[in-house]
């Protein structure tokens, strides 16, 4: 059999670290594939004025499977200033590639696993009934729409005439807003669209079904924010009706969601909701199970191009130390979730088994997991670096 193409996206910061250990850890469980780097983040936005080039968008077109590390963003404002002289006159616009990628391949399925693993001392704990200590297991997995609402990207600042006069023939608007400069509105929206509404819905209630949670719970705020969340429940209580009748569904608004995560976090299965709330519950869940050097992610579309990133970010002040100290697991967590993904679902088990045997072991800690700052020193005060991170990983394999 031909081995698969895999495209990798390291981008910037520590995207490049994690990237790198993941793909040793890779190899030592057995998989095989070709890798092809795409160019993608800051320094392309600097050099090129694009920093998702056209030809990364035909190397994914073309594999249809890419890691990717993460990238560095900035607001308009530093982005211009850092742009190569000669291109700053050309009136490019920053934007960011994850996002632009999303859209561009319609990645509309985000999915984000937060699993407790036993022994990890950044396990969330609370006091019991007889004010014992208690670990509750977190196995949660949150389903984010990924390419509309409030990251859809269609916002203004002092908008144009007929922008302005559409919002100005809402009653609302005109009452709340219609005394305001219009040079001093700023508006972003917050789109839903049925399909893809339903699409991600359904994702996520196949998902339970599938790997036997017994809830989907719809983390929205259908009372407040009538129109979008009101749809996406309306929608969401019609297919549970029709086509999951033995998976319960709970609706709760995402305010008190985020409450309630600390308080029984051991209750949720699968949680479904739109792209921004879906992205703030993700990050609560994550903090109960270790935090970004934990949290994992996949993103897809319906024609099976797939994107699979840690969900933390660059992390620009670790970049450039001379050993990286930061935990490469959510990269790993995350390589996990691709090898399910393309039906290698035996070695993601190995690997997630040789993780959870070295968490458990306790033995090998990065800073975050001994609750260090993190600084170079570290490495000297006992934590594990990256590289030794992934070796321990490897060990167990
Ligand atoms: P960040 O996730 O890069 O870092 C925040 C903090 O989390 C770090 O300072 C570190 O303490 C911790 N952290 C992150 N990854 C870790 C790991 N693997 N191991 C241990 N600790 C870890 O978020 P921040 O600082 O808000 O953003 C930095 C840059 O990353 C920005 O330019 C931002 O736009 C970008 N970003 C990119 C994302 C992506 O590529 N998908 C997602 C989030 C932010
Ligand atoms: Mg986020």
């Amino acid at each position: 059999m031909s081995k698969r193409t895999i495209v990798t996206l390291p981008g910037d910061g520590i995207g490049k670290a994690v990237l790198d250990e993941t793909l040793r850890v890779l190899d030592a469980a057995g998989f095989e594939a070709n890798y092809v780097e795409g160019d993608i983040g800051w320094e392309f936005w600097k050099s090129e004025g694009n920093p998702l080039p056209q030809r990364t968008i035909d190397l994914i077109a073309k594999h249809k499977i890419a890691l990717f590390g993460a990238i560095t963003s900035k607001p308009k404002d530093e982005a211009f200033d850092e742009l190569s002289p000669e291109l700053k006159e050309k009136g490019l616009i920053y934007s960011s590639p994850i996002v632009g990628l999303r859209q561009h391949f319609n990645l509309e399925i985000c999915a984000r696993p937060c699993k407790t693993y036993k022994g990890n001392p950044l396990n969330f704990i609370r006091r019991g009934k007889e004010n014992e200590i208690e670990e509750p297991l977190v196995d949660v997995v949150i389903f984010r729409q990924n390419t509309e609402g409030l990251y859809g990207g269609v916002e203004w600042t002092n908008p144009d005439n007929n922008v302005y006069e559409a919002f100005m023939s809402h009653p609302r608007f005109k009452k709340n807003f219609g005394k305001v400069p219009k040079e001093e509105i700023s508006i972003s929206t917050r789109i839903f669209s049925k399909e893809r509404t339903e699409n991600i819905l359904r994702a996520a209630f196949d998902y339970a079904k599938k790997y036997g949670y017994k809830s989907v719970t719809l983390a929205e705020k259908p009372n407040v924010i009538r129109e979008t969340s009101g749809m996406m429940y309306k929608m969401a209580l019609k297919i549970q009706a029709e086509d999951y009748p033995n998976i319960e569904l709970w609706n709760t608004n995402i305010d008190a969601q985020m409450m309630w995560l600390t308080k029984n976090p051991e209750n949720y299965g699968v949680l479904v909701a739109g792209n921004m709330f879906g992205d703030i519950v993700s990050d609560g869940f994550a903090g109960l199970i270790g935090g970004l050097g934990f949290a994992c992610s996949a993103q897809w579309s319906k024609d099976g191009t797939a994107v699979f990133e840690p969900t933390h970010g660059s992390a620009p002040k670790y970049a450039d130390y001379e050993i990286s100290i930061v935990n490469p697991m959510a990269m790993v967590e995350s390589a996990c979730m691709m090898l399910d993904f393309i039906d290698e679902k035996e070695k993601a088990a190995k690997i997630r088994k040789a993780v959870a045997d070295v968490i458990e072991e306790g033995k090998v800690k990065t800073y975050d997991m001994m609750k260090m700052r993190g600084k170079p020193d570290v490495i000297k005060n006992g934590a594990a670096s990256t590289k030794q991170m992934a070796d321990a990983i490897i060990t167990k394999l």
